[in-house]
């Protein structure tokens, strides 16, 4: 805002991993529920969500956090340039954030989901897919999803150059 651009941030959501599914995603991964293999293990225990209007917008955000001298780098995975198998894009980043306590620094991971409005609203939807039991989903939803998932990514960069087109006019 300061710089006098538009806001590249929609909505930003944060979540902290309950205990309950903290100890279920250990056991799926046969590491020991003990704090240490957590800590070790898991990098999605804090948890944030940057929902942006554009898919320009995602890297100018990515580019901005990362310039923060306090913030490590751990993982990268861009998922809109390598969309996953069921069409899922994001571009996902793991960081390391030091946290002052009274006596100690403590360094904490923090997974960072960084997708478009279009990107957001197709997750919400295929996630419920999780929810359910394996064989109950038939290969046509999944299908239909990812065909969904194409069109939202066409629809996306349609509308970044159509913003960009009009920014021009200015
Ligand atoms: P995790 O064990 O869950 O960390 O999987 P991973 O190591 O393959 O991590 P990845 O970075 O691929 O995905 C982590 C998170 O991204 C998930 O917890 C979801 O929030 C989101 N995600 C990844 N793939 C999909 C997908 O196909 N559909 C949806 N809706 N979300 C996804
Ligand atoms: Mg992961």
């Amino acid at each position: 805002k300061v710089t006098g651009n538009r806001n590249p941030i929609q909505t930003v959501k944060s979540r902290i991993k309950s205990p309950d599914s903290i100890a279920k995603k250990l056991e799926k991964k046969h590491i020991p529920v003990t704090f240490d293999g957590m800590i070790e293990n898991l990098h999605d225990i804090a948890g944030v969500r940057v929902i942006c209007p554009y898919i320009a917008d995602i890297y100018t955000v990515r580019d901005i956090l990362l310039k923060q001298p306090d913030l490590t780098l751990l993982e990268e995975h861009d998922y809109i340039e390598n969309p996953k198998e069921s069409g899922y894009r994001s571009l996902h980043i793991v960081v390391s954030i030091p946290v002052y306590l009274t006596d100690s620094v403590q360094n904490v991971k923090v997974e960072i989901q960084l997708r478009t409005i279009a990107m957001d609203f197709w997750a919400s939807l295929e996630h419920e897919l999780h929810y359910k039991n394996e064989a109950k989903v038939p290969d046509s939803i999944r299908r239909e999803l990812f065909r969904v998932a194409e069109t939202i990514a066409m629809t996306d960069r349609e509308m970044q150059e159509i913003a960009l087109e009009l920014r021009e006019l200015e």
